[in-house]
């Protein structure tokens, strides 16, 4: 008797619910005007469960779907579509269109950072990431000056080092054998893992070395380890609610308190190897005598160390956090986008042919042992082909996908109407677009569609899907379109580490096709190419897209 009563009121108030969301989905629809779209979202696209869910929800052929790229655009004939969050009915605009993006990413004030979104990343504190307004100038105003150009080259000298060292590693694994399979995201990681530890923070380590030079110095996770499981363990913790992360601690809960028990184990093993990068650097600051090139360490201790509350001041916290989301965003978006590239050079010989024509022209006496400030700028610049591999591997696997940015006013943002795709034909010219305006009001969220933009034929043209370095390369008469290019977003928030990336990635892309040749694996060479490309480029949506399979066999070049 009891529980049919409870039963009644529940079915009351999710009736009731249910009721209120339909009646506002159906004002704020009526809001969209006519921008078309105005499907309903069932999960907030720019929050971590989207990222969660992101593989089979929404699915294809909705709006939001996380590979559907252009199609949802094509289908609707528009390069802005409207939709509404069911929970608080929140109005999202998804933007593939060049010129809109422009102003969003410009407008700082008016299109501000989500922060909400980024809590997840302040672990140990504040940090240049997840801040907006004058803390986030504050943090990004003690990090800019590590980014100028000399710095750039001591990256570059850094990146030969590891590379060294990798491929000594690979000649010792290899032995005897003609060739040797590798899982790139692997590899990768360790590389740009390595780059960014010493070229930002001074922490010189050889590729075998970090187990043994560890465990001597008292710690219980090798500085590596506590990298990376704290990064996969960002993810543990986010998901879990805080109440439930707090009770798990007190008392035993199955699974749930060991999963956490991890994630703090690995959260604690980074901050002692971090405090003990910090605490080299503090000595160093007070002594006058640096042991290290490393600018960016020293730019955020030296502000951890003058009067707070100046313009570059970082307390302790934001010091320790800083450092933490310069490792994560320093090293895993390289890594996950080396890897599509290199996977993309064994699929088509072709380009690789050109990165090896160019990478002997450079360095036709072999890869150097070491190189320095002056090799940088005569080196770099003549990598433009390899460069070109890069960027056109970020337009279409970009790390990161989209960025949503709440809206603080009423306004209005420009898009494109057209015909309407009739079927699923993928990259077709779109003919004659129409330029039309969109009402956007307070309160909603507007998307840069990364992954769309990209793949928008009437910036990219006809073979927008098609990968084609070439369209990356300036000729007479021709200009690649900057304004659609959102990799590293753009305006004020756009990626400090840009060209530290850039210059690291084309170094490693050219010197790896000076010594192998890149082939796809033996146990896939005899599938049909659709097929390989099916298995390798498969991916899963993570914090950044990342590659499962992405594996090659290197084979010496004589
Ligand atoms: C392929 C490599 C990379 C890609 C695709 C990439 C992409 C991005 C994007 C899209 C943003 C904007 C994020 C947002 O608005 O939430 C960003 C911001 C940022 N990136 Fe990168 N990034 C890369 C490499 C790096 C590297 C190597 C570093 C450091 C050495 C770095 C450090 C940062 C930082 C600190 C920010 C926040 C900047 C701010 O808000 O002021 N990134 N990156
Ligand atoms: C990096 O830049 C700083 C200025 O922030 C400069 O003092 C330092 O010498 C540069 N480091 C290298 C290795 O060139």
């Amino acid at each position: 008797m009891e529980w049919n009563l409870v039963f009644l009121a529940a079915a009351f108030f999710v009736g009731l619910w249910s009721i209120q969301g339909v009646i506002s989905v159906w004002r704020v629809q009526k809001i969209l005007g006519d921008c078309p779209g105005g499907e309903i979202l069932w999960v907030h696209p720019f929050r971590v469960l989207s990222i969660v869910v992101g593989s089979f929800f929404p699915f294809k052929g909705q709006i939001g779907h996380y590979f559907s790229r252009f199609d949802q655009y094509r289908s609707y004939g528009s390069t802005i579509l409207s939709s509404v969050v069911f929970s608080g009915a929140i109005p999202i605009f998804w933007l593939a269109d060049a010129e809109a993006i422009k102003i969003v990413s410009t407008e700082r004030s008016l299109f501000p950072k989500d922060v909400a979104a980024y809590e997840a990343l302040n672990i140990y504190g504040p940090s240049i990431l997840g801040t907006e307004g004058s803390d986030w100038k504050r943090h990004r105003n003690v990090a800019k000056p590590a980014f100028n150009e000399a710095n750039t080259s001591y990256v570059w000298s850094e990146t030969v080092r590891v590379l060294n060292e990798w491929f000594s590693h690979l000649d010792t694994t290899q032995a005897g054998k003609s060739d040797i399979t590798i899982n790139l995201v692997k590899d990768m990681t360790q590389v740009t893992l390595l780059v960014i530890s010493s070229a930002g923070f001074g922490r010189k380590v050889s590729w075998s070395d970090d187990l043994k030079m560890d465990a001597l110095a008292g710690h219980t996770m090798s500085f590596r380890q506590a990298v990376t499981s704290a990064i996969d363990n960002v993810f543990v913790k986010v998901l879990t609610p805080s109440w439930l992360y707090r009770l798990s601690q007190g008392v035993r809960i199955p699974i749930i308190s060991k999963a956490m028990r991890n994630a703090q184990r690995s959260f604690d093993a980074l901050r002692g190897h971090m405090q003990d990068v910090v605490e080299h650097a503090r000595a160093d600051h007070i002594s006058g005598i640096s042991r290290t090139d490393a600018a960016l360490l020293k730019n955020l201790v030296g502000a951890n160390m003058a009067e707070l509350g100046t313009l570059k001041s970082l307390s302790d916290d934001e010091l320790l956090s800083n450092t933490f989301n310069f490792l994560l965003a320093g090293h895993e978006t390289s890594a996950h986008t080396l890897s599509y590239a290199v996977t993309m050079l064994a699929l088509y010989p072709e380009v690789q042919a050109k990165v090896y024509e160019e990478a002997m022209r450079l360095w036709p006496d072999g890869f150097p042992e070491e190189s320095s400030s002056t090799t940088f700028s005569q080196s770099f610049l003549r990598l433009t082909y390899t460069t070109a591999v890069f960027h056109e591997t970020l337009r279409m696997f970009p790390a990161i996908i989209r960025l949503g940015k709440p809206v603080q006013r009423d306004t209005t943002l420009p898009g494109y109407r057209f015909q309407p795709a009739t079927s699923d034909k993928l990259s077709t010219n779109i003919q004659d677009p129409q330029r039309f305006t969109v009402n956007i009001p307070v309160g909603s969220v507007v998307i840069i569609d990364i992954f769309g933009v990209h793949r928008n034929p009437i910036h990219w043209g006809a073979d927008a899907d098609s990968f084609k370095p070439e369209r990356f390369i300036d000729t007479d008469n021709y200009r690649w379109p900057r304004d659609a290019f959102l990799a590293f977003s753009a305006g004020p928030r756009s990626c400090i580490g840009q060209r530290f990336s850039t210059v690291e990635s084309t170094c490693i892309l050219a010197s790896l096709v000076l010594k192998y040749q890149i082939l796809i694996p033996d146990d896939l060479k005899s599938l049909p190419r659709l097929e390989q490309e099916r298995i390798l480029l498969d991916t899963t949506p993570q914090v950044t897209l990342t590659p499962n399979n992405a594996r090659v066999q290197l084979k010496r070049r004589a």
